[in-house]
């Protein structure tokens, strides 16, 4: 039944495709005799991919569809729920907001829920298995596509290098409790720090290389490579394990929460910089924090074997976050409340808490689950990755071979592995802060454009059903979700927006000399010879189904 209802409302997307005022979207031409450049360009600007074609994708997959909208809360969880909480918060309390840092929670919360809506109703228009590199491609044409996709390098590549630098701060606190082992700084810490002050880097007296964050991500990347097929039932034990161990600092902690450390809640700001405490340190923490919030869009990966995803992705979208959400706020109340937020300036806060507690059996129990709940969200990202750039090159946006399938383990083993050395590279070169602030940035200007997005399709192709829609009319929630995102970009610190900036700036150099030229869906149009491309995807043809197969399984 509910396949019925998915199969249903796809076909109807299809034929609104044709019905409505959205063809002339669709409807590329090549260049007429008369037509001016300048019209010409923004036409091909602005191709989409058409509904059909990604819908031959959906219904030629023959994977099971058994996930139930609870399996894709989990999986939602899964992405969410790691160094944002078991790292961060610390930070954030500690340097920018002190107890407030729970205010920050809530306003990065706002800004991730918003998004999560204009989200589902992306998703639900298109419910097949894809990001908003593939979603935007199919509605705002291929410059914002390109524009996702490669800011989208920003949210999961750098994420991941964020998340192995928290697993190693774990690694190095589960050793030391319960061992009693110490590793030297040297090899666990980053040798570079960023100093906001003179804006620049500097090098750390006696750190040489992050070991363990390094060799996490080569690990899992080995992994990826030869391919893993983690069930759903793996991720729900993962998952499981991660929520109980979050829960359990919660109920512990609250016992011995101190009142007295919640004084003052907003310490005040005395230096007049922007991130320093005060009401300016609230959002300035917000922009760090909103890293927690990341990963929910994982669930969309997992179209193709959701039961009924036109319902079911949004609920999965939109309760994880809602479930996170709610833990956060409750952690966040417990960690400061337990010590002086100024104690919490420390890789692994969680566990520095409950080690005033006196309970050793307990900080190894939380340095385990983190341990494993950072190596789920870790995998997440590092598998979203070159499935973004397999999509990218596979439409021609990038070079073919980005789309290489391995011939015996069905994997993108080139994206896999360029991804990997990337981004173990970064991992044991820069601090947490540094790479989660620019994932942070990077991932609102994806939201923005998102809920951007949605606003306009509302306008452009107003005919298409929507089994899920935002509320509050088509403005309401795209216009503020769009404006919280600038909100908090803005309030990050000058130097991750100056980056984003430089890394945005590359990507167009990059599209404009190579994109824009070899972009397969405009060579079709223009009738060019596009051989090398139809060779490279003839002879990925029957590897790229069980590619498509096998990075679904593993996600789920
Ligand atoms: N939300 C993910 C984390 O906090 C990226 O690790």
């Amino acid at each position: 039944m509910a396949e019925e209802n998915n199969t249903k409302s796809l076909s109807e997307a299809k034929s609104a495709t044709v019905s409505t005022g959205y063809a002339f979207w669709t409807s590329g031409k090549p260049k007429q005799p008369n037509e001016p450049n300048w019209s010409y360009n923004m036409r091909e600007l602005l191709t989409v991919k058409k509904f059909s074609d990604l819908q031959i994708d959906q219904e030629k997959s023959e994977l099971k569809k058994g996930l139930t909208a609870l399996d894709l809360i989990m999986i939602g969880i899964g992405g969410i729920i790691g160094s944002g909480i078991f790292v961060l918060t610390g930070q954030a309390a500690a340097t920018r907001a002190g107890p407030a840092v729970v205010i920050s929670f809530l306003i990065s919360g706002i800004a991730a829920s918003f998004a999560a809506l204009s989200y589902s109703e992306m998703v639900s228009m298109i419910p097949i298995a894809g990001s908003a590199y593939t979603y935007s491609y199919a509605t705002m044409g291929e410059l914002v596509a390109w524009i996702i996709g490669w800011d989208l390098i920003l949210e999961y590549a750098v994420a991941s290098a964020a998340v192995a630098v928290g697993w190693s701060a774990y690694f190095t606190r589960l050793f030391e409790d319960a061992f009693n082992v110490e590793f030297s700084t040297s090899w666990t810490t980053a040798p570079f720090h960023f100093s906001t002050d003179t804006h620049k880097f500097t090098l750390v007296e006696g750190a040489y290389f992050n070991v363990l964050a390094f060799l996490i991500i080569i690990v899992l990347t080995a992994i990826l490579t030869i391919g893993i097929k983690e069930s759903s039932r793996v991720n729900t034990i993962i998952v499981a394990l991660k929520v109980f161990v979050v829960l359990l600092f919660i109920l512990v902690g609250a016992h011995y929460v101190d009142p007295g450390n919640y004084k003052p809640f907003v310490p005040p700001n005395k230096s007049g910089r922007w991130d320093d405490f005060g009401v300016s340190g609230i959002f300035s923490a917000a922009s760090i924090v909103f890293f927690a919030y990341i990963g929910f869009d994982a669930v969309t990966t997992t179209a193709q074997e959701s039961r009924n995803p036109p319902r079911d992705m949004p609920i999965g979208i939109i309760g994880s976050l809602l479930i996170c959400s709610i833990l956060y706020v409750a952690v966040c109340l417990v960690l400061t409340g337990l010590v002086p937020y100024t104690e919490l300036d420390n890789a692994a806060p969680i566990a520095v808490a409950v080690g005033k507690l006196n309970m050793k059996w307990l900080i190894i129990i939380i340095d385990l689950g983190a341990l494993a709940g950072l190596t789920s969200v870790i995998l997440c990202m590092l598998m979203g990755q070159p499935r973004i750039f397999y999509a990218m090159a596979n439409d021609g946006l990038l070079p073919p071979i980005a789309a290489k399938v391995h011939p015996r383990f069905k994997t993108p083993y080139v994206t896999t592995i360029i991804t990997g050395l990337f981004v173990s590279i970064l991992a044991a070169l820069l601090p947490i802060d540094v790479l989660a602030e620019l994932t942070s940035v990077g991932t609102l200007f994806a939201f923005f454009l998102v809920n951007i997005g949605v606003m306009i399709l509302r306008i452009t192709a107003p005919d298409i059903p929507r089994p899920f829609k935002v509320p509050g009319g088509p403005y309401f929630v795209p216009i503020v979700g769009a404006l919280f995102s600038i909100l908090l970009l803005i309030t990050s610190t000058a130097a991750s927006i100056e980056r984003l900036f430089i890394w945005m700036a590359i990507g167009l150099l990059i599209y404009i000399f190579y994109g824009r030229t070899h972009s397969k869906l405009r060579r079709t149009r223009n009738n060019e010879n596009i051989t090398d491309l139809a060779e490279v995807n003839n002879s990925n043809e029957d590897s790229s189904e069980l590619l498509k197969k096998s990075v679904n399984n593993s996600i789920a």
